[in-house]
């Protein structure tokens, strides 16, 4: 039986991660930790959880000893708008953080999935069907860190042997938990906009191509990676992994099929626009396809329906 610990348990990923891990390996087997988000009670009530601090290492180190953990999922990061903001924040919680966790997996012997994102690539990087291996060159700090973090969990598999595992997430959409402060961030807005004023702003331009993913398909990666036959594994850290490449208006004209009356216009934020613009329209995610059976199941149809009900029930609000 596994001991997992999850990182960032509050956090979009992690509040629904933790719960799928705790029906797949017991609730007492999944130690959910955040940092000050209060966690919601299903959260809460279903299995362990502790406040931690990933830049204080005995703070990561103490319920991995105590719950004797093997296998941890990193998931506290700080996103693209907020890391631009606070850009010293940004390199102390996402590389102080992976570096501590990494430390505490060498040392407690712990495989770690550590996520990275489509800001590992930069203005650099070929836009159109980007490879898995091609130039990294982000020019934002969440880009760096999540570059420098791809390199690191890559050296801690080759000089100490610790079972490092990652993807590159695209924007992922959920109604479940709203993302904290990043650039794909309008994806789940303008559900929630569409159901509650049948109208939403948009920060991006049209045309703006972005991978993005529904949340089952983002949990159903992190654990198929952590589950494949490493033998397979020719890359580590980390793999593209896509499921749709969409621009607002593609968002626009789907929902409109479900709310007629759903308009949309546009006020363009500058510093999203231009973060967006630096990274892919889509990628290339054939070497996880190859490596370990990736697949995702959602596509921009399928997920506006589920996104519609969903949200329509959590707000109790009627779609005519
Ligand atoms: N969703 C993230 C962001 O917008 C990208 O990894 O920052």
């Amino acid at each position: 039986m596994q001991k997992i610990l999850v990182t960032g348990a509050v956090g979009q990923i992690g509040s629904e991660l933790t719960m799928v891990l705790r029906k797949r390996h017991g609730n007492e087997n999944v130690i959910a930790t955040g940092h000050k988000r209060k966690p919601y009670k299903t959260l809460l009530e279903s299995g362990p959880f502790h406040f931690i601090d990933c830049t204080k290492i005995n703070t990561v180190a103490e319920p991995v000893k105590r719950y004797k953990v093997d296998t941890i999922y990193h998931l506290a990061s700080i996103l693209s708008v907020v890391a631009e903001g606070q850009p010293q924040l940004a390199w102390n919680v996402n590389m102080i953080g992976l570096y501590n966790v990494l430390e505490v997996a060498r040392n407690y012997k712990c495989r770690v999935f550590d996520p990275s994102s489509i800001s590992a690539f930069g203005p650099t990087t070929p836009l159109n069907n980007t490879p898995q291996d091609t130039t990294q060159r982000p020019n934002t700090m969440y880009g760096v860190t999540k570059v420098a973090g791809e390199l690191l969990c890559d050296y801690y598999f080759k000089r100490f042997g610790v079972d490092t595992r990652g993807v590159r997430y695209p924007g992922l959409i959920s109604y479940k938990t709203l993302p904290s402060g990043g650039t794909t961030d309008y994806a789940v807005e303008i559900y929630y906009a569409a159901i509650k004023q049948r109208k939403y702003t948009c920060y991006l331009k049209k045309g703006t191509y972005l991978d993005m993913m529904y949340m089952p398909d983002a949990l159903k990666a992190a654990t198929d990676l952590m589950e494949a036959n490493p033998a397979k594994l020719k890359h580590r850290n980390a793999f593209n992994v896509t499921a749709m490449s969409v621009a607002p208006e593609d968002f626009a004209a789907e929902i409109k099929k479900i709310i007629p009356g759903f308009t949309m216009d546009f006020k363009i934020d500058s510093l999203r626009q231009a973060i967006a613009d630096s990274w892919p329209n889509n990628m290339d995610d054939t070497r996880a396809r190859e490596e370990w059976g990736w697949q995702p199941e959602y596509d921009l149809e399928s997920m506006t329906k589920d996104m519609i009900e969903n949200i329509s029930q959590k707000c109790k609000m009627k779609i005519d």
